[in-house]
């Protein structure tokens, strides 16, 4: 059976369009475990100087606090590996992606875990996997400068190792026939499965 984790960074959680995105995704899959990470600043906290001293820390030699620390980061890179799929819902929000997803982005990224510096530069440690980031905005901005979601998401994601990455937009939200716009994302998603 495959495994499905599910990232939303909707601040509007559930509700949120590129939420509404994600669980049509899942709703397609008829054999899956679906794990689901909805980022808050509770539950993924912004990477402080202190949970990167725990991660450079050996873990015996870590304080409670320290593990506590090291924790957040060894869960959300565990759910990680341990997927087939990950299925981002991105929302955009003032030209770039929440806070909480960058929160993510900085917990998942670790040196000697998730990625390592050889001789001929930077090599991603994650097995490959499919990921699919659907985009909600209220804006139009695929294939345009302006667009600072796809690049950054595919230069990360490939920074791990993860090079089969799919994008799907659902753009203009805010200019009118959202629904139509979300339909057609939503099409786009089903033909992923
Ligand atoms: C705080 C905030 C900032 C936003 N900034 C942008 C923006 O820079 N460009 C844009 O096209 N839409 C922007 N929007 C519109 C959102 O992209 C749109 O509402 C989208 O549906 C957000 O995804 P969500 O519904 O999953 O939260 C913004 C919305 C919010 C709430």
């Amino acid at each position: 059976m495959s495994q499905v984790l599910v990232v939303n960074a909707s601040i509007q959680g559930d509700n949120g369009n590129s939420s509404a995105l994600t669980a049509h995704y899942i709703a397609q899959l008829s054999d899956a475990t679906i794990i689901q990470r909805a980022l808050t600043p509770n539950t993924v906290p912004a990477l402080s100087g202190a949970e990167m001293g725990a991660w450079m820390t050996e873990a015996s030699d870590r304080t409670s606090e320290q593990a506590e620390l090291a924790k957040i980061s060894d869960d959300l890179i565990a759910e990680v590996q341990a997927a087939d799929t990950i299925v981002v819902g991105m929302p955009m929000y003032n030209f770039g992606a929440p806070s909480t997803f960058k929160a993510w982005v900085d917990h998942i990224a670790r040196a000697g875990v998730t990625f390592r510096y050889t001789e001929n530069g930077p090599e991603g440690l994650l097995a490959d996997k499919k990921v699919i980031v659907a985009i909600a905005s209220g804006g139009k901005y695929k294939d345009t400068p302006m667009d600072t979601l796809t690049p950054w998401l595919r230069t990360f994601f490939n920074f791990l190792g993860l090079s089969d990455v799919h994008f799907v937009y659902a753009e203009g939200l805010a200019m009118g026939e959202p629904e139509a716009v979300l339909n057609a994302a939503k099409a786009e998603l089903e033909a992923l499965v």
